[in-house]
């Protein structure tokens, strides 16, 4: 499997190399920060947590300093589409966390290309399985978001979307819709996201959503998936590359979704540093 998918991605490597920019992309309007993105990336490996165990916040992930303080006020499953996610508050902020797949190897093997039609923006398309499997929980996500929102109180600033693997790409169809439907602003951090759609939607998505960091550890192999340019895959911006294992050696990448500069300029085939962000292991633990 990694041989054929090794070969794939060799050859789209080679036919593409234009580089179709989005156009006028934006920024996010905040600074990178490695505490806050480490933080959120806790969050995002204790939604792999079993539902009972987050519930209740006695996961061992929930039990870890930077998030025992969390008020979970809903943990989310959808069996039919094995979709997990839970929600809450901290005193400033409500946050929403997406589970990823929970055997990356199987996951990327049966990977399916298919693309769907974006609801809310139909010329864009986007990968058919995602999107599914967030409408399969939109509707949950949303009351828990009021609840929290009415339980966190005025002192709640924003809404933190956030998610790893499956769970970023989640995460980035989550937000798209939570920027439009409350007054507070939205952020997202993700690590390890696969793309999620095409180049229109990438594009789209920047406009509704420019705060967004999407983390990328070395030569993960989930940030090559579906390759670039497949049917116009291409990633939302803005790409934050590490390409080593030091947490202090990183570039944000620029606004075109695909700067060539960053993860883009290898070939990405490890499974280990998929699940070794920030050399934290992933990922209920
Ligand atoms: C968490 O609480 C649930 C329900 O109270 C219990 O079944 C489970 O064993 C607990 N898990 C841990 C890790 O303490
Ligand atoms: C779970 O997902 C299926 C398929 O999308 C949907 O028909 C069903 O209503 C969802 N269940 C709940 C409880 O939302
Ligand atoms: C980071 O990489 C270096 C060399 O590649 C290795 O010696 C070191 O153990 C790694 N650190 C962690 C925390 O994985
Ligand atoms: C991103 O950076 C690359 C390499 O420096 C450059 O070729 C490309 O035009 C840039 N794209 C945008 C939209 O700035």
């Amino acid at each position: 499997m990694i041989k054929r998918l090794f070969f794939s991605l060799c050859i789209i490597f080679l036919l593409n190399n234009n580089n179709r920019g989005v156009n006028a992309n934006s920024y996010p309007d905040f600074k990178y920060d490695q505490n806050e993105a480490l933080q959120y990336l806790i969050f995002s490996y204790a939604a792999y947590c079993s539902g009972n165990d987050i519930q209740t916040w006695n996961c061992t992930t929930c039990q870890n300093p930077q998030i025992k303080d969390f008020n979970i006020v809903s943990s989310i499953f959808n069996i039919t589409t094995n979709t997990q996610a839970y929600v809450g508050y901290l005193s400033d902020q409500v946050v929403v966390s997406f589970r990823g797949s929970m055997d990356v190897q199987s996951w990327i093997t049966n990977f399916q290309f298919l693309q769907t039609p974006y609801e809310p923006y139909p010329s864009a398309k986007v990968h058919q399985g995602f999107y599914n499997a967030w409408l399969s929980v939109r509707e949950e996500v949303k009351s828990a978001i009021d609840i929290s929102l009415s339980r966190c109180g005025s002192g709640c600033g924003k809404i933190m979307v956030v998610g790893h693997s499956l769970g970023g790409a989640l995460a980035t169809l989550c937000i798209s819709e939570v920027q439009g439907w409350y007054t507070i602003p939205a952020y997202i951090y993700n690590y390890g996201s696969p793309r999620v759609g095409d180049v229109t939607f990438a594009s789209y998505f920047n406009k509704v959503q420019p705060n967004t960091y999407r983390v990328v550890n070395q030569k993960d192999i989930v940030p090559h998936v579906a390759p670039q340019g497949l049917l116009n895959y291409h990633h939302v911006p803005t790409e934050v590359y590490f390409p080593t294992n030091d947490t202090q050696d990183y570039r944000v990448c620029n606004d075109s979704g695909e700067d060539p500069t960053c993860s883009d300029s290898v070939i990405g085939l490890s499974i280990y540093d998929h699940l070794h962000y920030f050399n934290q292991h992933c990922c209920c633990r």
